[in-house]
């Protein structure tokens, strides 16, 4: 092992992709589906998501508290590494994507473990308990993301996890130029969390970087 580490290329992501849980037909019927609804396609990878999935289980998570439904897809995959009596609140401010994910929640095999919560997390966040969840996933505006920390550091339970998705910013986090300007709100939060004292983190580099971090 040298100091530099092994350049990881687009054949690497795609071997590793090849070699974890695959999605299933719900959840490629969810994404064709909402394709069609005219939502977004910027779920998180399915590799991404079992390195969730081993997460919340080795965390042994029964309470997920998610802020960006968009479509489910998500939800449905946290919800499935959760005990029978798990629960992942997860928050919603487009109504319309509200709807669709709770259609598709509805179909799926853990329809009773995702509640979704309607609204500006902003507002819905302060209505959860301090110290109730054993693990926040951030995926909504990347403005807020600082608020939501900041509520998801009071909603965890120490030794909570928290996860926060596209740490790489689409794609653009070097760019010198971004297209997307949402690309300054991730930089700016990537140094917030990165200076944290409450957590410790790290960026996996899956699908648009995922911060992973657990309340000290
Ligand atoms: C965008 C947002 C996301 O949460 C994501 O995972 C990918 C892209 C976006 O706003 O473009
Ligand atoms: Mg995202």
């Amino acid at each position: 092992m040298s100091e530099r580490p092994t350049l990881v290329t687009d054949a690497h992501f795609r071997y590793l992709a090849e070699r974890t849980v695959q999605e299933d037909k719900l959840l490629s019927d969810l994404k064709a589906a909402a394709l069609a609804a005219g939502i977004p396609a910027i779920w998180i990878a399915p590799e991404q998501a079992s390195f969730m999935q081993i997460l919340l289980r080795l965390r042994r998570a029964k309470t997920v508290v998610e802020v960006g439904t968009l479509a489910g897809y998500s939800a449905i995959w946290m919800a499935r590494a959760l005990p029978r009596t798990g629960r992942v609140k997860t928050i919603e401010i487009n109504p319309a994507f509200a709807d669709f994910a709770e259609q598709w929640i509805r179909k799926s095999n853990v329809r009773g473990r995702v509640e979704v919560l309607r609204g500006d997390a902003r507002a819905v966040m302060p209505r959860i308990r301090s110290a109730s969840a054993d693990a926040v996933f951030l995926d909504a505006d990347k403005a807020g993301y600082p608020v939501y920390l900041k509520e998801a550091l009071r909603i965890l339970r120490p030794g909570g996890l928290v996860m926060a998705d596209n740490a790489f910013a689409f794609g653009e986090l070097f760019s010198p130029d971004p297209q997307d300007r949402e690309t300054r709100a991730v930089r700016e939060f990537n140094e917030i969390i990165a200076k944290e004292r409450r957590l410790q983190g790290v960026i996996v580099p899956l699908g648009d970087g995922l911060w992973v971090g657990v309340k000290r």
